[in-house]
């Protein structure tokens, strides 16, 4: 199914795997409203990608998720897609765990994320069709010692998505998760060690491979739902 003319919102589009898969559904030929804090990069990328529209904004704001549908809906008169995907990860052992760090981490991968589910599922909803596309992980699919929290808003996307894709059969509402392993991109850029350094892995995926899949899940026609897609490294053993 081509995508030409077709409207996304994408958060978390500032870096990584947002930012990746901005440039590739643009070459595709979608509008779209890009959106995450860092105002600089969005104007950057807005410039790189014409006719792309961009606001800043922090994913924990609850007035965000209608401003983003309100925003593209002016814009462009239409949604077609929704691209969930702003997030953050942390990793720690039980004695050094801050626990205000792992509460804004639920706020932002799991809370914000359940609240721009349910505004664009509601807009979807009075339009009658629509694509909701999560970034979950394959920590959404098992866990790992010291990543625990991280995997608990994952599997909670896991949860509402599978719910929402039962309650939406039979519309033309689609709701997918993509499930990537190891992501070269600034997520792990705060950590002493990096993964793939820890996990052996020498060419962990690239956040174009990602946008390849959401891509994918996005071009199939109506009758084709693509409810999980994992995509890992060649050398992930976990
Ligand atoms: N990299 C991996 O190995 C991997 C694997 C599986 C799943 N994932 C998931 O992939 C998604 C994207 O991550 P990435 O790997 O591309 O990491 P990234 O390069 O660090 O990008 C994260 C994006 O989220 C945005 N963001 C973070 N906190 C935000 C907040 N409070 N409000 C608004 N935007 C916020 C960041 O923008 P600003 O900083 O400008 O706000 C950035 O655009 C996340 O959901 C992550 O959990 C990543």
């Amino acid at each position: 199914m081509s995508l030409e003319g077709q409207v996304a919102v994408i958060t978390g589009a500032s870096a990584g795997i947002g930012a990746a898969t901005a440039r590739l559904l643009h070459d595709a030929g979608m509008k779209l409203l890009i959106s995450a804090r860092r105002e600089d990069r969005l104007k950057q990328m807005a410039d790189e990608l014409p006719g792309a529209t961009w606001l800043a904004g922090d994913i924990t704001d609850p007035a965000l998720p209608q401003q983003l549908i309100d925003k593209a809906l002016a814009e462009f008169g239409q949604v077609d897609v929704v691209f969930n995907n702003a997030g953050v990860i942390l990793r720690t052992l039980i004695e050094e765990a801050d626990i205000d760090a792992i509460c804004r981490m639920v706020r932002i991968n799991t809370e914000s994320a359940f609240r721009l589910i349910y505004t664009a599922l509601q807009h979807f909803k009075q339009v009658g069709k629509g694509h909701l596309v999560n970034t979950s992980s394959i920590l959404g699919t098992k866990v790992r010692p010291t990543v625990g929290a991280y995997a608990g808003t994952k599997y909670a996307i896991e949860a509402l998505s599978e719910s929402l894709r039962l309650e939406l059969a039979k519309t033309d509402i689609a709701v997918s998760c993509v499930e990537p392993g190891l992501v070269l991109t600034e997520l792990h850029d705060d950590w002493d060690e990096h993964p793939k350094d820890f996990m052996g892995i020498e060419s962990p995926l690239m956040p174009e491979d990602v946008a390849r899949c959401v891509k994918f899940v996005l071009e199939q026609p109506m009758h084709v739902r693509i409810p999980r897609l994992l995509v890992t490294p060649g050398e992930m053993e976990l």
